[in-house]
């Protein structure tokens, strides 16, 4: 395995770790859908590193009956570099996969995340709107944007979770998302983050998750 795979893994294994703290090992409010199908909304996904990470953990916690049966899930992303989305429809395919027992839809798409209600995929809510490494410091107004369509996005008990990069603008995010309708649930602190070579970025360094306000 290459260092840039080995980093790469690490960083997932992390993650999990941060969703299992903040969301929790199991969604007990949440409500089943008719078929049990869990859609995750991914948005300015890039690469969508994460994707398998997600409908892995995301499969598990939001279904109630955990036995043996199929768990079926979604994962929609967006993101506005089509070059990165060219890499993530790549990488992850749909199909049943055997291991974890989850039959995993992908789609990814070119796309504004501050624009959702131009896409025709997006009629449906999400049980999980999820954004990786929220980037405010480039743009409040567009962020807040993105923010907005993402709790529009939320079926009533579904749930929205960011990461951040950065201290001061994981702050400004969590302002923000509360301005704007979101209910804070739970941000914690990854102790054990990469460091990147700016000074103060370190790799998924603050998980938060959040429902909608009534
Ligand atoms: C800091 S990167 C994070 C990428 C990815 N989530 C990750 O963690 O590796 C921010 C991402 O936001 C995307 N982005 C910025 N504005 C966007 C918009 N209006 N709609 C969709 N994606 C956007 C960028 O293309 C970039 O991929």
């Amino acid at each position: 395995m290459s260092s840039y795979q080995e980093k790469l893994t690490t960083d997932m294994q992390r993650l999990e770790k941060m969703l299992q703290t903040v969301v929790g090992p199991q969604d007990q409010t949440h409500t089943p859908t008719p078929d049990d199908r869990t859609r995750i909304l991914n948005l300015a996904c890039g690469s969508c590193n994460e994707a398998d990470t997600l409908t892995n953990f995301f499969a598990k916690i939001k279904n109630p009956k955990q036995d043996a049966s199929l768990k079926k899930v979604e994962l929609l992303g967006i993101d506005v570099r089509a070059r990165e989305i060219a890499d993530a429809q790549r990488r992850f395919r749909s199909g049943k996969d055997c291991q974890q027992n989850i039959e995993k839809k992908y789609q990814f798409l070119t796309g504004d995340a501050s624009k959702l209600d131009s896409h025709r995929s997006l009629d449906e809510n999400f049980d999980v709107v999820f954004m990786r490494h929220q980037n405010y410091y480039n743009g409040g107004r567009v962020w807040e944007k993105i923010f907005e369509q993402a709790l529009a996005k939320l079926k009533d008990d579904g749930q929205l979770v960011i990461t951040s990069y950065f201290d001061h603008e994981h702050q400004l995010a969590l302002n923000a998302i509360q301005r704007l309708g979101g209910q804070l649930i739970d941000s914690q602190q990854n102790l054990e983050s990469r460091e990147l070579p700016t000074l103060g970025k370190s790799v998924d360094r603050h998980v938060a998750v959040f429902r909608r306000k009534d």
